[in-house]
């Protein structure tokens, strides 16, 4: 018998990409003091598959993600899920967001349950559901929590089970681990990859950390700083199924330090950007 993930992966070999980005062009503001966040942005993800883009602060990720996620309009260029474009928010997608966005006065079930009590699905039903979504993010035991009595980590995790509950085609996710510290972040990747595992989940994943990228990722888009751009595509050419324990690897190493390379001089264009501005903000003063 197959798996579910090997027919999707059948499955999908017979199908065009499930998300295709194409010469996405974001400007914000008009004439002389526009700012191009997102340049001639074009990729395309497979069914099934997770792919990551990375980039430097400042550099237009999050531009990018509100965009494919129909959050930003007035864009040029087109998104497109399985081969139609979309405008605007589109139950295909299911997002995570960087900021906390748990609701502070439901429980953790309730919380994850939310999408499913939109659907006018009945309580008892939408909280058997809640729970495997619970289960899947390394949570149960704790339905019955409030989020003030979780940490952020734990928050976040409901966050992603609420998102997965609603059984979004393809998930997106903008630095939802950022605010972590570094070990909790490699053990919360090894949720990750097994919920990628277990549902074959098509993934888009916004980074600014190297190791996050490798460690979960089947491609690695690299953003050029400003104007955000694709600079390079990293095909992560690691055994699946991974834990964070690929990190000790040499092909992991191998892998951190070409994107790296890449990424370096993006990043110290940021830095350098900042301290310009730092200095013209003091010099007025
Ligand atoms: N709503 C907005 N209005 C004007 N400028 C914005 C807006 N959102 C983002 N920017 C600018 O666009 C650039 C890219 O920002 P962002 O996409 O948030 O970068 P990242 O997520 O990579 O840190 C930054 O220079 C930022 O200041
Ligand atoms: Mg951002």
């Amino acid at each position: 018998m197959q798996t579910t993930a090997a027919l999707h992966a059948s499955d999908a070999a017979n199908r065009g990409p499930i998300l295709e980005v194409t010469d996405l062009v974001k400007r914000f503001g008009t004439g002389d003091d526009a700012l191009l966040a997102v340049d001639r942005v074009s990729f395309a993800v497979r069914h099934g598959e997770f792919v990551s883009i990375i980039g430097p602060s400042g550099c237009g990720k999050s531009t990018l993600f509100n965009v494919i996620g129909g959050l930003l309009g007035d864009f040029d260029g087109r998104v497109a899920v399985d081969g139609e474009a979309v405008a605007g928010t589109h139950p295909a997608f299911g997002m995570v967001f960087q900021e906390e966005s748990t609701f502070p006065w439901r429980t953790v079930i309730d919380n994850v349950a939310f999408p499913l009590e939109l659907g006018g699905i009945g309580r008892r039903e939408r909280h058997e559901r809640a729970r495997h979504f619970v289960a899947m993010v390394g949570l149960d035991g704790f339905e019955r929590r409030y989020p003030a009595e979780l940490s952020g980590g734990m928050r976040q995790r409901v966050a992603i089970a609420r998102t997965l509950a609603s059984e979004p085609r393809i998930l997106l996710m903008d630095e939802p681990f950022a605010s972590l510290d570094e070990q909790t972040r490699l053990l919360l990747g090894d949720k990750v990859l097994a919920i990628h595992q277990q549902l074959a989940q098509t993934t888009l994943l916004i980074t600014h950390n190297i190791t996050e990228a490798v460690q979960l990722s089947d491609r690695v888009l690299v953003m050029t700083y400003r104007p955000g751009r694709l600079k390079r595509t990293f095909d992560i050419d690691l055994p699946r199924p991974r834990t964070s324990e690929v990190v000790s690897s040499d092909a992991f190493g191998h892998y951190v330090a070409q994107i790296w390379s890449d990424l370096r001089e993006e990043a110290s264009r940021g830095i350098r950007d900042d301290e310009s501005r730092t200095r013209e903000r003091s010099e007025r003063r």
